[in-house]
């Protein structure tokens, strides 16, 4: 009994100590700021190499609206400087699901008719550690609704035509590192 207990204890200490080591981030948070949307999403890494995105924004009129991460976690010059669509793998514009996406292609968001929106999904590209990883970069919300490259307008292939930007926040450390 009291062999089992050292061993548990033993496992738990072990455990904790190779993921600091490992130095991973577990969660990461953004503030969702801009005219009078506010929001907070949170980045959480499974263990299975995905990552679940919740949280609730408030602020525009019911209908979907385009959310992606961006390369830059730059505020300067507000949305404006967070860049382009994190894309470190060089491909075009698409939807969450398709096998050609920005890294940081997150869909649409869907407002209700209370001016909400209350995200939960879970993302199988991005990361929060490695060659895929988001921390440092922002979350920036559009004014209309993502296309996912499937239409025949200019910008649909590298942004989804969702127009300009409305909210953006920095993707920072909130717990695990
Ligand atoms: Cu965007
Ligand atoms: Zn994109």
């Amino acid at each position: 009994m009291f062999k089992h207990i050292i061993i548990l204890i033993a496992t738990v200490v072990v455990s904790a100590f190779a993921h600091h080591l490992n130095g991973a981030p577990h969660v990461a948070s953004a503030r969702l700021k801009g005219g009078d949307v506010d929001g907070n999403i949170t980045f959480t890494q499974l263990d299975d190499n995905k990552v679940r995105v919740q949280g609730t924004i408030i602020g525009l009129t019911p209908g979907q609206y385009g959310f992606h991460v961006h390369e830059k976690g730059d505020l300067s010059n507000g949305c404006a400087s967070t860049g382009a669509h994190y894309n470190p793998e060089n491909q075009p514009h698409g939807h969450p699901d398709d096998k050609e996406r920005h890294v940081g292609d997150l869909g649409n968001v869907e407002f209700d008719a209370n001016n909400i929106a209350t995200i939960d999904f879970v993302d199988s590209v991005l990361s929060l550690e490695g060659d895929h990883n988001i921390i440092g970069r922002a979350v920036v919300l559009h004014e209309r609704a993502d296309d996912f490259g499937r239409t025949n307008h200019p910008d649909s292939r590298k942004t989804g035509n969702a127009g300009g930007r409305v909210a953006c926040g920095v993707i920072g450390i909130q717990s695990g590192v």
